[in-house]
């Protein structure tokens, strides 16, 4: 997969995994990287699928409907992209964070719905529910971060709550943040995810 990655200059830091929105690129992400934790390595993924020219992590039938074959198959294909990629960069595969907006944080949320052990915690900016009737690996103590919008027209507050409930029950350690600024990720949601990195992975 198109990628790039930049050693960290703490080795015990997480590598963070930065997953764009539909239409973006590996090079979107890296501003927020930096807030989150400087210090870390960060691999950043570019999706394999086009819609109109426009990258994406997994194809879509239509605004908010997934192709759940070619959402499956993605969701394998990066799982085996990030463990290659920890060979050959030489990164923890055992200490790797995600970090996705909309349709990147769809594919980091099916990475933890249906891979166990694929990733050490995760910040999602606007995450949908990835599937629905499937059960989830054990995510024991996985920390977390949900930003979501109360007006969010693409990830609604009931999906959202739905997707807390839902990774909740296996066993992870959720925080939701609230904003009011639609489906964007503002300074303040970054800030909060900022926030709350440094507690779960101090
Ligand atoms: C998706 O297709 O993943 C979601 O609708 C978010 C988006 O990319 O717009």
């Amino acid at each position: 997969m198109k990628h790039l990655f930049r050693q960290g200059s703490d080795p015990s830091a997480p590598t963070l995994l930065l997953l764009h929105g539909t239409g973006g690129t590996e090079q979107d992400l890296l501003p927020l990287a930096g807030e989150i934790d400087a210090s870390a390595s960060v691999l950043s993924v570019r999706g394999n699928v086009s819609e109109n020219g426009m990258p994406r992590f997994f194809r879509r039938l239509a605004e908010g409907v997934f192709d759940e074959a070619d959402l499956l198959a993605r969701t394998q294909e990066l799982h085996e992209f990030v463990d290659a990629a920890a060979n050959d960069y030489g990164f923890d595969r055992n200490n790797v964070v995600a970090i996705g907006y909309s349709n990147g944080a769809n594919i980091a949320g099916s990475l933890l719905f249906h891979i166990a052990g694929s990733l050490r915690g995760a910040i999602l900016h606007h995450p949908m529910v990835p599937r629905r009737g499937v059960a989830l690996p054990d995510l024991s103590g996985t920390p977390i971060f949900i930003g979501a919008g109360r007006n969010d027209p693409i990830c609604t507050p009931q999906e959202t709550e739905e997707l807390t409930a839902l990774l909740e029950e296996a066993g992870a350690a959720v925080a939701v943040h609230w904003e009011y600024a639609g489906h964007r990720l503002t300074g303040t949601e970054a800030k909060a995810a900022g926030e709350w990195y440094r507690s779960a992975f101090a």
